[in-house]
């Protein structure tokens, strides 16, 4: 029987800071597996962007992993997810994941009322690829889509703390529909949003449960990666680079805000594209 490892890294991308929610999460579940994550942080946002900028954006996201060696992908971006996996699956040879199946599947074992809130950047809302898996998955959901796109602006500049005047603000304007609706699970469709995960739970009361799809994404890769014999069988810590397309001062700032540990001296800035 084959051996059943494969010691290439796993790759993880998304435009800017947000895929590390779901890096944290492999990191932990995969403490062997050595993981490349890019972020594009020089052209982040990608959800006030047009479909055709984002596939393209996304292609070359994957040529620069795919230089890397990569033995699947994470798109750790909700945006990339809804508007580009099939294309990134179709043109890719290696398995690639996205986050919406998983944050779907997470939200419907934790909803008891079926009423469920879906938050993404505009381009993620537009698409309706959420609505459509979950109505798919559950006609008789009751849904309600906010697109919020100024929150992965202010999440890349910091502004995520309870009391932050501004993101509260924000937070109060975007999830006023959400709060009329009355649901009990929120699915945080860009993976940004885990980092206002206090603001958000300030505002809605405990009552509601949020999904991050970064989180879900990663549980799942986990089991996929083992049924496909990918793990790379190691016990040693793996090796973690990151890549970004702005400056490195300020993603490794802020990286640790996200993976609670500090990155200083394994962040490289690249081109891509
Ligand atoms: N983290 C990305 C997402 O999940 C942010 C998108 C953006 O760059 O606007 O959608």
């Amino acid at each position: 029987m084959a051996a059943n490892i494969d010691k290439r890294p796993i790759g993880v991308f998304d435009s800017g800071l947000g895929g590390l929610t779901a890096m944290a999460a492999l990191m932990r579940l995969l403490p062997g597996e050595d993981i490349c994550y890019l972020g594009d942080t020089g052209r982040v946002p990608y959800g006030v962007r047009s479909r055709e900028t984002i596939q393209k954006y996304a292609r070359q996201d994957m040529q620069f992993l795919e230089r890397q060696n990569i033995k699947a992908a994470v798109v750790a971006c909700g945006t990339v997810s809804a508007v580009a996996l099939e294309q990134l699956t179709a043109e890719f040879d290696i398995p690639v994941y996205g986050v919406i199946e998983p944050a779907v599947r997470a939200a419907l074992s934790a909803t008891k009322t079926g009423n469920i809130g879906i938050l993404g950047t505009e381009a993620t809302i537009a698409s309706g690829a959420y609505e459509r898996q979950l109505r798919t998955a559950r006609p008789e959901v009751t849904l309600t889509s906010v697109a919020c796109p100024l929150f992965v602006p202010l999440v890349e500049n910091g502004r995520v703390s309870p009391g932050d005047v501004v993101i509260e603000t924000i937070v109060s304007e975007y999830l006023a529909p959400i709060r009329q609706s009355g649901v009990d699970t929120l699915i945080l469709g860009c993976t940004h949003y885990p980092l206002l995960e206090a603001v958000i739970s300030r505002f809605l009361g405990p009552s509601v449960t949020l999904i991050s799809s970064g989180a879900a994404a990663a549980a799942l890769v986990v089991n996929e990666l083992t049924d496909a014999g990918l793990l790379n069988g190691q016990n040693a810590d793996g090796i973690h680079r990151y890549f970004v397309t702005d400056s490195v001062a300020g993603f490794e700032r802020l990286a640790s805000l996200f993976l609670q540990q500090d990155v200083s001296g394994e962040v490289e800035q690249v081109i891509v594209g």
